[in-house]
């Protein structure tokens, strides 16, 4: 079916049919008019708790709330009709117990009508995606660089370098996907480990920083247009410089508004157009 003529959301079951086949694309995406121009193009649009760096100018994602997530969710779903909306669960949203976790993904579905969640880790998160997932709330997982785990690791750190680290990424997504979850990010993780996580887990794999051959690859929709320029990891590719030319439409709106040229007739109520001159 293509984007255009699908008239029902992308589901769990079709992510999960996508396993070694076509590449799941997935963008993040924070608002409904963004929402609008991507819904097309992507198979799953991520709201990420990356929203309080791009969005809300926070040096970390550490700050963000629930509630911005469910905030910024209704407008990802107001604005998409096609893609799978996934909301991601913030830090201090899911790690005290599985009953917490489930507490905070119990309203995010219900508040946003999101169709899943996605929380960070590994080994120790297990439990509580193989509960969450039990109880109807399907769950995408996330791996390898994990950026609610910014302090512990000492910075935003590519992952898999050593045999020792390679296996710690490796165990965690098995782990996490023995556990249930229909999908796994894989970020900023050497390639041949991204590689042979793919090869080895059961469920769709997303790259981010991760491999060609991941089952999918999501990137920040602003890092990719030219939007948000505070950092600028390894792994993005800018296909447009949309910053700058919001620049230079800025620059020009204030010099016609101070030099009068804006409004001009046709923008104001009661002002006739000047007729065209005969002859
Ligand atoms: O928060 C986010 O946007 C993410 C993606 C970059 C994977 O986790």
């Amino acid at each position: 079916m293509s984007a255009q003529t699908q008239t029902r959301r992308v589901t769990v079951r079709d992510i999960a049919a996508r396993k070694g086949g076509d590449p799941v694309v997935v963008l993040t995406c924070y608002t409904a008019p963004m929402a609008q121009f991507l819904d097309p193009h992507v198979d799953i649009l991520l709201v990420g708790d990356s929203l309080g760096m791009v969005v809300y100018g926070m040096d970390t994602t550490l700050a963000v709330t629930v509630d911005m997530m469910i905030a910024h969710g209704q407008a990802a779903m107001r604005g998409s009709r096609k893609a799978m909306v996934v909301v991601d669960m913030p830090f201090g949203s899911y790690g005290e117990s599985p009953a917490q976790a489930y507490r905070n993904a119990a309203r995010i579905l219900a508040e946003t009508g999101c169709t899943a969640v996605k929380l960070e880790g590994g080994v120790e998160m297990a439990e509580t995606v193989r509960f969450l997932v039990d109880r109807g709330v399907p769950v995408m997982g996330h791996v390898g660089l994990k950026p609610q785990m910014v302090h512990a690791t000492g910075g935003f750190r590519a992952q898999g370098r050593t045999e020792a680290e390679a296996e710690h990424v490796r165990a965690d997504a098995r782990a996490i996907a023995e556990a249930g979850a229909f999908s796994l990010v894989v970020e900023g993780t050497w390639e041949p480990v991204a590689r042979q996580i793919t090869e080895e887990v059961g469920c769709v794999t997303i790259g981010i920083g991760g491999s060609p051959l991941c089952d999918g690859q999501v990137l920040v929709t602003e890092d990719i247009l030219g939007l948000f320029n505070d950092f600028q990891p390894k792994f993005v590719k800018r296909y447009a410089e949309l910053g700058a030319q919001v620049s230079e439409a800025a620059a020009a709106y204030a010099a016609e508004v101070k030099a009068r040229r804006f409004p001009g007739p046709e923008h104001c109520f009661g002002v006739k157009k000047a007729e065209p001159q005969k002859g």
